[in-house]
């Protein structure tokens, strides 16, 4: 009798709150658990729909570049001047174009738009191309990435777009950071002579549309480079930008893959996106990249992933398992540049995006 005392004394003070609740616990209990799985699901439903909202923006973000809107707002212009100049019925011009209001991106006065301070770099020809470079890139490879994951056809193998309108895309966006940093390059000891100088020498690893290759020969009249790119389509699309540019004779194009490379003490400069080597070669990758420097020579070497459990540190490790490069952080990566031989390496800032680390082989002891 005495061992079921406390349970007996428990049934009767449940009993008890019962009454004064007017209900049963369980039940009640169920109602509270039904109630909160109502407020999750409602909370996920709100959080797709605020998704959704942000792919809208991006698409109508793109085709406001796609079409003149963009670039025609460097100045205040009349609804339906703008609407005319882009093709677009006034109404879906005006939709468009309140948004980017929303967005801070422009202005409205009565029925002129024009564009916000932050949006002006954009609201000319240059600029609205490189806008249109960065959200094609980015829209048609997420639409690709969905695209294979209903096919059943994602796999670790990197990097293989064919699409030639994603290629240039991707390939603009590759020139417009690099013009962006070039100044920059000043900082790394001896580099900006080196690179004007009568020999100088660029290698450039998965050299895509070549659009950074003819960035640098526009910047340093007297470089030649070595371009490698393993793809057939992205080759394709190279040999013909590198013409259109009149730069056949600077700009060497070769079928290669970094690993497979045996220039010796060849370049000043490395230019090399890791984030599209797997884990199986980044380490002989990198090798290859130190022994095909002049001594002293740099290497910038691009990083994105991290171990962070955000949301930017998470996508930012998908897009380079897409890219074939596995979830190097930057400081397995500076480790693993150390082992290989650069010293010094100068490193980014941390967080996700992409990020340079400058690595350069020891100039020769005197
Ligand atoms: C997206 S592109 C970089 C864009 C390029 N910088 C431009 O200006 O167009 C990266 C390239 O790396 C190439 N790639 C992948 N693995 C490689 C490897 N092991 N060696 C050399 N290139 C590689 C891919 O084919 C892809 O074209």
């Amino acid at each position: 009798m005495a061992s079921r005392l406390p349970a007996l004394l428990s049934y009767i003070a449940g009993r008890v709150v019962d009454r004064m609740a007017g209900t049963r616990p369980v039940r009640s209990l169920a109602r509270l658990r039904g109630r909160r799985a109502v407020q999750q699901r409602e909370q996920v439903e709100r959080s797709v729909q605020a998704l959704l909202e942000s792919v809208w923006t991006a698409n109508a973000l793109a085709a406001a570049a796609e079409t003149t809107l963009i670039e025609d707002l460097g100045q205040a212009r009349p609804l339906t001047l703008l609407a005319a100049r882009a093709g677009l019925p006034t109404p879906i011009a005006e939709a468009v174009l309140d948004l980017l209001v929303a967005l801070g991106f422009a202005r409205r006065s009565g029925d002129s738009f024009e564009a916000a301070p932050g949006l002006r770099p954009f609201a000319n020809s240059e600029g609205a191309a490189a806008l249109r470079a960065t959200l094609r890139a980015g829209l048609l490879q997420s639409r690709d990435f969905l695209d294979r994951a209903k096919a059943g056809d994602l796999d670790l193998g990197g990097w293989r777009h064919a699409d030639p309108e994603l290629i240039e895309a991707q390939g603009a966006l590759s020139a417009a950071i690099a013009e962006a940093e070039m100044e920059k390059l000043a900082l790394l000891p001896g580099l900006v002579p080196r690179l004007e100088s009568s020999n100088a020498a660029l290698l450039d690893v998965g050299a895509g549309a070549a659009a950074l290759s003819v960035a640098f020969c526009r910047r340093f009249p007297r470089l030649r480079v070595v371009g490698l790119e393993p793809a057939p389509a992205s080759l394709a699309i190279a040999r013909q930008k590198i013409a259109e540019a009149g730069l056949t004779a600077r700009i060497e194009l070769r079928r290669q893959r970094i690993e497979d490379l045996r220039d010796r003490a060849a370049f000043d400069l490395a230019v090399v996106p890791q984030m599209f080597l797997s884990d199986a070669v980044v380490e002989p990758a990198l090798r290859r990249v130190h022994g095909a420097l002049r001594p002293g020579g740099w290497a910038l070497v691009a990083t994105m992933s991290g171990p962070g459990a955000d949301r930017a540190s998470a996508l930012a490790r998908l897009q380079n398992l897409l890219w074939g490069g596995h979830v190097r952080s930057g400081a397995e990566l500076r480790a693993l540049l150390a082992r290989v031989g650069f010293a010094p390496l100068i490193m980014p800032r941390s967080g996700p995006g992409v990020r340079t680390i400058c690595a350069r082989r020891p100039p020769a002891p005197r």
